[in-house]
C-alpha cells in the first residue's frame, strides 16, 4: 500500500490528483464514467454570483500540441449553483474545491460568503487569471497590490482553504505568488491559460469569436514547470500544479519540481478517465520505486 495523502492547509486529500476547473464540470457529468471518488479532488467550474451565458461560439479550437478556450465564465451563478450543483458535489467522498470569480474584488469575497454558509464545501480556488473575460479577469493576478488585497478580503471571510490561481500571462509570477501569500491564501495553483491565438488562412478570420483566447495542453507543460518552480523557490505555501499534464509521468515532473499537488485539465477532454490513470501511474512508479509515501518524491529535483 502506497500512502497516497497530501495535506494542503488544514485539508488532508487522499491523494495529489485532482481535476482542474472547467474541465470536469460539476463531476454528475462524469458519473458512471469513471470513479469520481478516486480522484484527490473536484474542483469546479467557475461559479460567478450572477449567471453568465459565457462568450459566443466558436470558442475552442484545436492547435498543434494545444487547445484555445474563450468560454468566457458561463454558469448558473452561486444561488443556482448551490441548489443545483451541490446537491450531488456534497454525495462524493473527494474533496470539493469550489473555483470563484468575481467581476471586482469585493465580489470574490462576497461568493465565498454565501458559499460558505454551505456544507460539503472543502475550499475555494480563486480564479484570479481567466484571460476570456473583459470584466475582472487577469487583471487579479497581474498586480501584485490587488491580488493581495482581494485575497484578504476573502480569508476575512472563511477558515475553509483558499487557493489563488494564478496566470502565467505577468513578467513576475513569483511575486504574484508572495502577493497571495500575504494576503492569506492556505495554496497557490498554477499556471491557467497562456493567451494565445489561431488564424483561418482561407477566412483571415480569428478561429476565436473573441480573437485570443487562453491556450491550455501539452504546448505549456514546459512553461508551466518553470512557473511552478519559480513559485516553489518564491512560497512557503503549497502550489498545485496545471499545465499540460497529460500522463503519470508530466504529473511526476511537477511533483519533482516540488508541486504538493496536481491538476489534470485539457486531458479530460480526451479521456474522463485521465486523472485516476495518472494516479494509478503515480501510485505503481512508487511501487516499482521502493516508494512508500508519495510525499517523499515532492521536491526532490536535484539541480
Ligand atoms: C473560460 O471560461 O473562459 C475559461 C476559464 C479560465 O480560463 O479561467
Amino acid at each position: 500500500m502506497i500512502d497516497a495523502r497530501v495535506h494542503i492547509g488544514q485539508v488532508c486529500f487522499d491523494n495529489p490528483v485532482m481535476v482542474a476547473s472547467g474541465t470536469f464540470g460539476y463531476a454528475a457529468e462524469f458519473e458512471g464514467l469513471v470513479d469520481i471518488n478516486a480522484i484527490g479532488a473536484i474542483v469546479t467550474k467557475t461559479v460567478t454570483l450572477e449567471p453568465r451565458p459565457g462568450n459566443p461560439p466558436p470558442r475552442i479550437v484545436e492547435t498543434p500540441s494545444g487547445m484555445i478556450n474563450s468560454i468566457g465564465l458561463p454558469n448558473v451563478g452561486v444561488e443556482q449553483f448551490i441548489t443545483e450543483k451541490m446537491p450531488f458535489l456534497s454525495t462524493l467522498t473527494t474533496r470539493i474545491i469550489v473555483n470563484v470569480a468575481g467581476k471586482v474584488n469585493e465580489e470574490f469575497a462576497q461568493i465565498v460568503a454565501r458559499l460558505d454558509e454551505v456544507p460539503g464545501i472543502d475550499g475555494y480556488e480563486l480564479n484570479y487569471s481567466c484571460p476570456n473575460v473583459k470584466e475582472g479577469g487577469l487583471s487579479f493576478s497581474a498586480d501584485p497590490a490587488i491580488a493581495e488585497k482581494v485575497t484578504k478580503l476573502v480569508r476575512q471571510k472563511t477558515k475553509r482553504l483558499v487557493i489563488a490561481k494564478l496566470t502565467p500571462n505577468v513578467t513576475s509570477i513569483g511575486e504574484i505568488g508572495q502577493a497571495v501569500q500575504n494576503g492569506g491564501a492556505d495554496a497557490i495553483s498554477a499556471i491557467n491559460t497562456l493567451v494565445g491565438m489561431a488564424v483561418d488562412i482561407n477566412s483571415r478570420k480569428p478561429k476565436i469569436a473573441t480573437i485570443t483566447g487562453g491556450l491550455s495542453g501539452p504546448a505549456i507543460k514546459p512553461v508551466a514547470l518553470a512557473k511552478v518552480f519559480e513559485l516553489v523557490q518564491c512560497v512557503n505555501i503549497p502550489v498545485i500544479a496545471i499545465g499540460g499534464i497529460m500522463s503519470w509521468q508530466d504529473a511526476l515532473e511537477f511533483l519533482i519540481v516540488g508541486a504538493r499537488a496536481i491538476q489534470v485539465g485539457t486531458a479530460n477532454f480526451m479521456d474522463p478517465g485521465a486523472a485516476t490513470k495518472t494516479l494509478d501511474g503515480l501510485l505503481s512508479y512508487c511501487r516499482e520505486n521502493g516508494i512508500s509515501r508519495i510525499v517523499d518524491v515532492i521536491g526532490t529535483l536535484k539541480t
